[in-house]
């Protein structure tokens, strides 16, 4: 690593510009796209709503596609598809643009039109980014659900949404199984009324019901689609996607994007962070279904017209070197993985990757928790031999793309392991105390962000003032984005974790009430707390403590059956690690669940110091609760 910081300057001019003047800044940024029609305005703040690129007009599919058309790149390789058991499909710009161009027109002659939303619940396939951009084409708005969440979750989201259509597959494939993906869509449709039809693309085999009026096979409904739909410009302020996102209430929140302020956030920060030439070939490994993969697999490298690896499957499938022969086969030259990834492997030995050409490689990113150094280290050398940069891009699905990320599209900065970086231009982070005072350098406070970004959410659906109350009214004038920091003396931000009560599973978001929802429709369980205890692999897991309604006796089976309902309400993903049934959680006098408690005693550490520990219950009621419950335990 170099020691000295030969491109600082470099970085810090870049950065001045961009707060001094952000208006300038980002007028300059936006000319990077097309637009239909330029905006009048960089910026319309009242806060806390921003309106960027007023009066602009300008259409995402088409940014991502059809500029491409008129240059080289109209040959070039837009996608190259893995599947789990071997199949591969490849899309050039212009056969990506045929096909976006179809699906439109399955989606109009449907009836789907401008502003209404498309629910996807979908595996990794191509049809899922080409069925994105349909909408984008068409002025639609897509909510994508991870295919992993569970019917009743589907239907939340579905019905929240007003989704008049939801494109499903009949099974996604894992681990060499398909995995049935339709009767779930069907358990959620029942129970979302606005649902007008259901289209299925084939990915299985198996037989799958249909139902008549309502469903149809994709490749039916292609059959009369035409491939000449064009690209509608839409305002800049018009929603591109709705991306439901875990907070710290059992409701999942419904976050904005649009159009204008998203497609010029996820473009710039795309090139700087990993800086892409036209010859990259650039693969991320996350799902479709988390916001990493909608800015990172989909518009982010396709606006940039660059070439993008999409895998289906799982990483150790059919074994641990199937991500490191997709790196050799497709020349890989940027690769984006999550930490929990790179510990897994790490837990496996070197000689995965050590059997394949891996020196396409040029850069490498990580996102979605903190790295540990150590991690951080094995990936350097084993994966990036000692040559890659590492970009550890810190961004959340309500910034809309990287916030706190190196930079070697600007300038190669030193790196150090485990931290974060410096904010990107145009970002003013700052690590906070309680009265959203900067604490500090070298102190932990809270991450927020004290000036709009064009990527930030619009809003949560149909739900402005929850936005204001989640984000904006911890620290009034600043954006909370409710992670624990520190800011050391050259200005670079360390991560450590969530300040409420969301957990990070592998990368995963999910929310401890959630959890506890899906606990508590056991028909035993009266009560439940969940929360997230250190993993070496996945960063967190789940354990769950849970009290019995009377009548009912402890027992192992009784345990599995909770974890069960908890999979069957949020998904498989979100399935506890432990499940503890106890007699009481531990409480302070106003009721409020001691997690610091749980925490410590599911982790078997001690409880530590308790002087600031839970702000309603004195030191000896935490210390007693502590007791009572490792006793229990
Ligand atoms: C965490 C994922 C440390 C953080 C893009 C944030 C990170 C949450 C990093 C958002 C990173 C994301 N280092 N922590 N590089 N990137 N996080 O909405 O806690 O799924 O608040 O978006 O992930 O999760 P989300």
């Amino acid at each position: 690593m170099p020691e000295e910081m030969p491109d600082r300057a470099t970085f810090d001019a870049v950065y001045r510009r961009s707060l001094e003047d952000p208006d300038a800044f980002w007028a300059e940024e936006a000319r990077k796209l097309d637009w239909s029609r330029p905006s009048d305005q960089v910026l319309d703040w009242s806060p806390p709503f921003a309106k960027w690129f007023v009066g602009g007009e300008l259409n995402a599919c088409h940014l991502c596609v059809d500029r491409h058309l008129a240059t080289p790149r109209k040959n070039k390789v837009a996608i190259y598809w893995e599947g789990e058991t071997g199949e591969t499909r490849v899309l050039s710009y212009a056969t990506l643009h045929r096909e976006v161009s179809r699906a439109a027109s399955v989606l109009l002659n449907l009836g789907v039109g401008k502003g209404d939303v498309v629910a996807l619940y979908m595996p990794m396939i191509p049809e899922l980014p080409v069925l994105m951009l349909a909408c984008a084409r068409i002025g639609a708005i897509h909510t994508v659900v991870f295919s992993a969440f569970s019917a009743s979750a589907l239907a939340d989201r579905v019905r929240e949404t007003e989704a008049r259509v939801v494109v499903t597959a009949d099974a996604g494939v894992r681990r060499g199984k398909q995995v049935p993906l339709k009767p779930k869509a069907d358990e959620a449709v029942a129970h979302a009324p606005s649902v007008e039809h259901v289209i299925v693309v084939r990915r299985g085999t198996a037989d799958v019901a249909m139902q008549d009026g309502r469903d149809a096979w994709f490749a039916d409904l292609l059959e009369s689609a035409d491939d000449s739909v064009p690209a509608v410009p839409v305002e800049a302020t018009h929603p591109l996607f709705i991306l439901y996102t875990s907070g710290t209430t059992g409701k999942p929140k419904g976050i904005v994007h649009a159009t204008g302020g998203y497609m010029v956030y996820a473009h710039s920060t795309f090139q700087w962070a990993f800086d892409l030439d036209e010859n990259s070939v650039y693969w991320c490994t996350a799902d479709i279904g988390w916001v990493t993969g909608h800015t990172a697999l989909v518009y982010g490298p396709l606006s940039h017209g660059a070439t993008v690896v999409m895998y289906e499957g799982a990483p150790d499938y059919p074994d641990l070197g199937r991500w490191w022969e997709i790196i050799e086969k497709y020349g890989v030259t940027a690769f984006y993985t999550s930490p929990t990834a790179i510990r897994m492997f790490m837990q496996h030995g070197d000689e995965w990757p050590a059997k394949r050409d891996l020196t396409s490689l040029q850069i490498l990113g990580t996102v979605g928790e903190p790295i540990n150094p150590e991690a951080w280290h094995w990936y350097n050398r084993h994966i990036g031999g000692e040559r890659c940069p590492i970009v550890d891009t810190w961004w959340q699905t309500e910034t809309g793309s990287f916030m706190i990320s190196g930079a070697p599209g600007i300038a190669p900065m030193p790196q150090k392991p485990g931290v974060a970086g410096h904010p990107l231009p145009g970002v003013d982070a700052a690590v906070v105390d309680e009265n959203g005072k900067p604490v500090p350098d070298g102190e932990k406070g809270v991450l927020v962000i004290r000036k709009p970004w064009p990527g930030m959410l619009q809003t949560i659906h149909k739900d402005p003032d929850r936005y204001q109350m989640a984000y904006w009214s911890r620290f009034p004038g600043l954006f909370s984005a409710d992670d624990y920091a520190v800011r050391d003396e050259d200005g670079y931000i360390r991560v450590l974790g969530r300040a409420d009560e969301v957990l990070k599973v592998a990368g995963h978001r999910i929310g401890s009430l959630e959890i506890e929802n899906g606990a508590v429709a056991h028909e035993a369980v009266a009560e439940a707390a969940a929360v997230g205890v250190p993993d070496a692999v996945k960063g967190e897991a789940i354990v769950v403590f849970a009290v019995l309604m009377d009548g009912y006796e402890p027992s192992d089976e009784l345990g599995e059956e909770i974890s069960g309902s908890i999979s069957l309400s949020v998904g498989v993903f979100a399935r506890p690690k432990s499940v503890h049934l106890v007699r009481a959680l531990p409480k302070t006098r106003s009721g409020k669940i001691m997690r610091r408690v749980l925490r410590a005693v599911a982790g078997d550490e001690p409880i530590g110091d308790v002087s600031t520990l839970e702000n309603e219950a004195s030191v000896e009621e935490v210390k007693r609760a502590y007791e009572a419950l490792k006793q229990e335990f």
